[in-house]
Parts: C-alpha cells; sequence; structure tokens
C-alpha cells in the first residue's frame, strides 16, 4: 500500500521517471553531437527523493537491444560493458553517479548537460566496463537513465528516440577523387591550351603572310594572281585608253 501511495503521490509530483524520455541537449554549446559524442540534458527533477542516494546509470543501446533490455543485469557486469559494445552486447551502462548530483531544482546559469562518449583513456582497458568511451559509430542509438540501489534497479526512465551522430567524412575519399579529378582537369586543360595556342600560333602567321609578301608559300599562291590582274587591268586601260582618244 505504501509503494502504491508514494509512487501515486511521485506521479501526482510529475515525478514519475516513466514520463521522463531522455532528450538530446537544446543549449546551442556548439557540437552537441560529433561523430562518436552527444549531448545530453540531465536528469533533472526526474527521479523522485524518496529514492535517497540512489545511483543513476545512463544506458545506451542499439536501437534492436531496447526490446530485449534487460535492467537487472548489473553495470559493469560483461553484457554491459562498453568494450563489448555493440558487437557481444547490445547496450552498455555509464556515466553513473548518485541521485544527490542531480538536484532538483537546477540553479539558474547551471550547465546541466551529460557528453556521453568523451572519455577516450578506458577505451580499449577492459577493466574499466563502465567507460564513457567514444560511440563506436554513428548509431542509431538510443539512452535511457536508469536509478540502482543495492537491492538492484529501483526506477528507470523511458528509452529516448533514435540518437544518429555525423557520419565521419572519409577523408582519405575525398582527397583521392579530388586528386583524380583535378589531375583530369589538368590534363584537359593543357590539351585545350596547346590546341588554342597552336591555332592562335597559326592565326598570326597567316595574318603576318597576307600583311606582307614574306612569305614563300603564299606569295607563289596569290602573286601571280595579283600579278595577271593588274596586267590584265593595264592591258584593259591600255587597250581602251587609245580607243577613247
Ligand atoms: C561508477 O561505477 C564504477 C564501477 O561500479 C565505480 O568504480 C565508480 O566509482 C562509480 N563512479 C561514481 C561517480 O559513482
Ligand atoms: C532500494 O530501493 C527500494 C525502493 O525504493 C527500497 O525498497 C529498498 O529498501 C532499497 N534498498 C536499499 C539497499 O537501499
Amino acid at each position: 500500500m505504501l509503494p502504491l501511495l508514494l509512487l501515486l503521490l511521485a506521479t501526482a509530483r510529475g515525478q514519475d521517471p516513466m514520463r521522463y524520455t531522455p532528450t538530446l541537449s537544446s543549449l546551442s554549446l556548439g557540437g552537441l553531437t560529433t561523430t562518436s559524442t552527444f549531448v545530453l540534458d540531465q536528469p533533472r527533477c526526474v527521479f523522485p527523493d524518496t529514492l535517497g542516494d540512489a545511483v543513476i546509470w545512463l544506458v545506451v543501446a542499439v536501437p534492436q537491444g531496447v526490446y530485449s533490455f534487460n535492467s537487472t543485469l548489473e553495470p559493469g557486469s560483461p553484457g554491459r560493458a562498453y568494450q563489448l559494445f555493440p558487437d557481444s552486447t547490445s547496450a552498455y551502462m555509464t556515466l553513473n553517479t548518485t541521485l544527490l548530483n542531480y538536484p532538483c531544482p537546477k540553479t539558474d546559469g547551471e550547465i546541466t548537460v551529460l557528453r556521453v562518449g568523451s572519455e577516450t583513456s578506458c577505451q580499449r582497458d577492459n577493466t574499466r566496463p563502465t567507460c564513457n568511451g567514444p560511440l563506436p559509430g554513428p548509431g542509431p542509438y538510443r539512452v535511457k537513465f536508469v536509478a540502482w540501489n543495492d537491492s538492484g534497479p529501483v526506477a528507470e526512465t523511458s528509452w529516448s528516440e533514435r540518437i544518429t551522430l555525423k557520419t565521419a567524412a572519409p577523408w582519405n575519399n575525398i582527397p583521392t577523387s579530388d586528386r583524380g579529378h583535378s589531375a583530369a582537369m589538368i590534363a584537359l586543360t593543357s590539351i585545350l591550351t596547346i590546341l588554342f595556342a597552336t591555332l592562335l600560333a597559326g592565326l598570326v602567321a597567316m595574318l603576318v603572310c597576307w600583311g606582307s609578301d614574306a612569305c614563300g608559300g603564299s606569295s607563289t599562291f596569290s602573286k601571280p594572281e595579283a600579278v595577271t590582274v593588274q596586267r590584265y587591268n593595264t592591258h584593259h586601260v591600255y587597250d581602251q585608253a587609245p580607243a577613247r582618244l
């Protein structure tokens, strides 16, 4: 009867953890998601004070791990180890802190966020299964907070929506295709430049030839004609001149 009453009381105060869905922080700190981290709002005013000094854990799961999630599997056990995620286990537990560290209400101006994936030192350290290590890929992931006391899990929130991280640009692909691209561009530009230069040279040569008689090849082509025309005109003029006179 008492737990039910407490539950009703907690619900009435808006502190039924199941009603809370973890969300990405709306604070614009910059880089709320990176390729291996994301920033959540701290679960403030989510768990009832009646849980005392219970420890709040963050569960990070792949979406298919949500349906098979067993909340009684102990944090730090192999089935919840960060280092085995996501290949050998579908969820890990990290960022443990006592409820006392999430005081309610939060004080104004306090930054109340959690960066998931920020700890690189324990990434491959199997003795630290609760490592808050970098997320192993873009996801998507779903998260929830679970409160534990010495007897086991005592409260939990709902699962978040799917959280998808930024995709790393495959950096050795871009320069390669860029290099291939620019190589082709350079080749094409060179060919076009050479073609254009050749055309221009030919044009200049032709102009020079037409402008002067210095061109041997051209003169044999144009001179006799000019001479013929000149002779014809001369002849014609001479022919007609006497007739007119
Ligand atoms: C979190 O849990 C680990 C393993 O159970 C423990 O060693 C560590 O002291 C805990 N950290 C906090 C802040 O409670
Ligand atoms: C754990 O929490 C539950 C529910 O609040 C409570 O009934 C139980 O006594 C607690 N156990 C310990 C060891 O604090």
